[in-house]
């Protein structure tokens, strides 16, 4: 591993140098949740909503830390990316480190905190995707480091190879396996709305209100597996990927139609406003 920096516990260090407790409730529990911080030659994107959905998590989690110290830690790792175009920033909290391993937390314990920055290689490449029932917890609005689920799918699906995948539940979709899921049929645009088992993705309601603010109409309901084989583009969002559209659904008979006009539409508005955001902060 070259370069990369991290940071444990408030110390900034190459990430080869971080040695962590195998008590850490984060490696024994997955007693975690984390947030990726997209960053533009070093501006951050949408830097208080993902500190704002970490802070509602950590609450949900009852975990206490300082925020202040968060966002610190967060902008000081920034800056070993500022020169790439596109990076972002890993960050996790755990509620601590046990003595002894116990599910019970009965004693005070100190947040565990750690991250790393490193860029991102945009991929351009449209994705195959496969529709997979939905197996994860009930809670998946916390974003928390419990990913099993999300990573047993995810794998199963590369076995088919596929990139990413859409999860259902009893027919209705949810999101995708990393990502926040959207389609359009006709003039309209759809996505699922969102659920206590659904990621409040920043990207996609970044993405809404800048389809909203040119007058395009994002319908936010339930969405069903059935209606993907009709959707002239399906397309999956996320801090990482931006927005980017599905090729091919190995599972469905949906077929991407390339001339689709909304699509291409939503994504220009999407790299417009992105720009016009960092333009300025
Ligand atoms: N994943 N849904 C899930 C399950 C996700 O893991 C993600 C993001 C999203 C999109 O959220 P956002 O737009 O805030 O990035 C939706 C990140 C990138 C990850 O786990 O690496």
């Amino acid at each position: 591993m070259t370069d990369i920096f991290g940071i444990y516990q408030g110390k900034i260090t190459p990430l080869s140098e971080i040695k962590v407790s195998p008590l850490s409730r984060a490696y024994t529990f997955s007693d975690s949740i984390y947030e990726v911080i997209p960053f533009y030659k070093g501006k951050g994107f949408c830097f208080e909503e993902h500190i704002s959905r970490f802070n509602e998590c950590a609450n949900r989690m009852r975990i206490k830390v300082d925020f202040n110290l968060i966002e610190n830690e967060i902008l000081a790792l920034s800056e070993y990316v500022k020169e790439e175009d596109q990076s972002y920033v890993y960050y996790q909290i755990s509620r601590g480190i046990d003595e002894m391993r116990s599910h019970l937390v009965r004693t005070k314990m100190v947040p565990e905190r750690f991250g790393y920055a490193t860029k991102i290689t945009p991929s351009t490449k449209p994705l195959v995707s496969m529709i997979v029932d939905d197996i994860r917890w009930k809670r998946c609005s916390i974003k928390s480091t419990s990913l099993l689920g999300n990573v047993m799918s995810m794998n199963s699906a590369l076995d088919e190879g596929c990139d990413e995948i859409i999860f259902s539940s009893e027919d209705k979709i949810t999101e995708g396996g990393a990502s926040n899921i959207f389609f359009s049929k006709g003039n309209e645009i759809f996505t699922p709305s969102l659920k206590e088992n659904i990621l409040p993705g920043v990207t996609r309601d970044f993405f809404i209100n800048a389809l909203r603010s040119e007058n395009i109409s994002v319908k936010e309901q339930d969405c069903y597996v059935s209606q993907l084989d009709q959707a002239s583009t399906v397309w999956f969002s996320s801090s990482t990927k931006g927005i980017q559209p599905v090729e091919k659904i190995v599972n469905a008979n949906y077929t991407r139609d390339t001339k689709d006009e909304v699509f291409r539409k939503a994504s220009l508005i999407f790299s417009q406003s992105i720009e016009d955001y960092l333009s300025k902060t």
